[in-house]
């Protein structure tokens, strides 16, 4: 048996405040609708007490989602977690998440108090925030540059007043996975009632060290996992969704762990959030990128058309994507020009390989891929030749 670990997306709140133009209402309602199919637990809606449009698409996402929490933000204040009821109390079930930083520089710089006021902020805030539902999350913003002490402290309050999930968030992406991980570690050796509660961990992307981050927490103990598709978010973005989620997959038996993440919807979700967000997708981005399944070297090439698994660790099908795209360069192999005339309809016979090669290796050195249409073209040139 693995253990489930709980997919927390917040592409709707933490992604959707870093774009340039905001989402529309059906825009944000047509995102939710496809989260709840790719099967992520929570869905974090929003900032309720942001603008009325805000608490509206809220309102309206926990009318709609049926098969996922609900969940909005709050700061550590009356107003915020009250806003937060009001939108999401057409749900079933709803969860209200409630934040406030414990990290010296934010406590001192940007709050301008001292740890003990924060700390008694939080408690209050947890504690009216459970006075609408059960399930309510807290957050230590800047966890991780928190001094591990105070931190405990937090957590141990936190849970005390009665927070049911603890996130942890690495807010500004600075920790390293081992020390991330040792943080997670230390929560649970050192905060007495910490079985209390889930630990949720939430990462940004500031040094590309999120998705690792998020992993190292998994290993060390966290049970939900904070992220966004495509990795959207605040600057650099936040863990990416499909990948801790195919990571968990591939990985399920080393890692005892597994998501309830639906992998084939992952593909499908993935171009609708960048679309809509007008946010491309980098070519080689891991799962969802447009090189992601395609291989390029004639020997990777030539191992592919022997046996998938020599040079892909998961299939395109297992993530919503057709199939693996052979990409025809001048380092593509006789077999694999062989291969593309088949599936194309060719028989050997047809043509003269030698000399479609012959042409095909002159093609790819001027234009870099070579496509279908192309390798049709030198086939039907030859013919015309023939003829006349
Ligand atoms: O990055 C962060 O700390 C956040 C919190 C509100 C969870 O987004
Ligand atoms: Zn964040």
């Amino acid at each position: 048996m693995t253990d489930k670990v709980i997919i927390f997306d917040t592409t709707l709140r933490d992604g959707e405040q870093a774009l340039t133009a905001s989402l529309s209402f059906h825009e944000k309602i047509q995102i939710a609708l496809a989260l709840e199919r790719l099967g992520v637990d929570i869905i974090e809606a929003g900032f309720p007490v942001s603008s009325p449009g805000d608490f509206h698409s809220v309102q309206e996402i926990a009318k709609v989602v049926k098969n996922a929490t609900v969940c909005g933000l709050s700061r550590a204040v009356e107003a915020d977690i009250k806003a937060c009821a009001d939108a999401l109390k057409v749900a079933d079930h709803f969860r209200i998440h409630t934040f406030i930083s414990t990290s010296d520089v934010h406590v001192q710089k940007k709050l301008r108090k001292e740890f003990s006021d924060v700390e008694a902020m939080a408690v209050h805030a947890v504690k009216y925030a459970r006075q609408f539902t059960d399930d309510v999350e807290f957050s230590c913003e800047d966890a991780g540059r928190t001094p591990i002490d105070n931190l405990c402290r937090m957590v141990e309050s936190a849970i005390k007043a009665g927070a049911t999930t603890v996130n942890i968030p690495d807010t500004v992406g600075y920790t390293l996975p081992n020390e991330f991980g040792g943080i997670i570690s230390q929560l649970f050796n050192r905060v007495p009632n910490i079985d209390k509660a889930i630990i949720s961990v939430h990462c940004h992307n500031d040094l590309g060290l999120a998705v690792a981050n998020s992993m190292a927490a998994v290993q060390a103990g966290a049970r939900q996992v904070e992220c966004t598709v495509n990795g959207i978010g605040e600057r650099a973005g936040n863990c990416s969704l499909e990948e801790i989620a195919m990571i968990m997959k591939t990985r399920e038996q080393y890692l005892n762990v597994s998501t309830g993440i639906k992998h084939q919807e992952i593909a499908r979700t993935s171009k609708l959030v960048s679309q809509l967000c007008n946010m491309p997708v980098q070519p080689n981005k891991a799962i969802v990128g447009a090189n992601a399944f395609s291989h390029s070297s004639g020997i990777h090439q030539d191992g592919m058309l022997k046996a998938s698994n020599t040079y892909e660790i998961m299939t395109p099908e297992s993530v919503g994507i057709s199939k693996t795209k052979l990409n025809l360069t001048s380092r593509s192999g006789r077999h694999v020009i062989k291969h593309r005339m088949e599936s194309l309809g060719y028989q050997e016979g047809d043509y003269d390989l030698n000399y479609l090669y012959e042409k095909f290796l002159k093609l790819a050195d001027k234009k870099g891929q070579v496509f279908d249409d192309d390798l049709e073209a030198i086939l039907f040139d030859s013919q015309q030749k023939v003829v006349d």
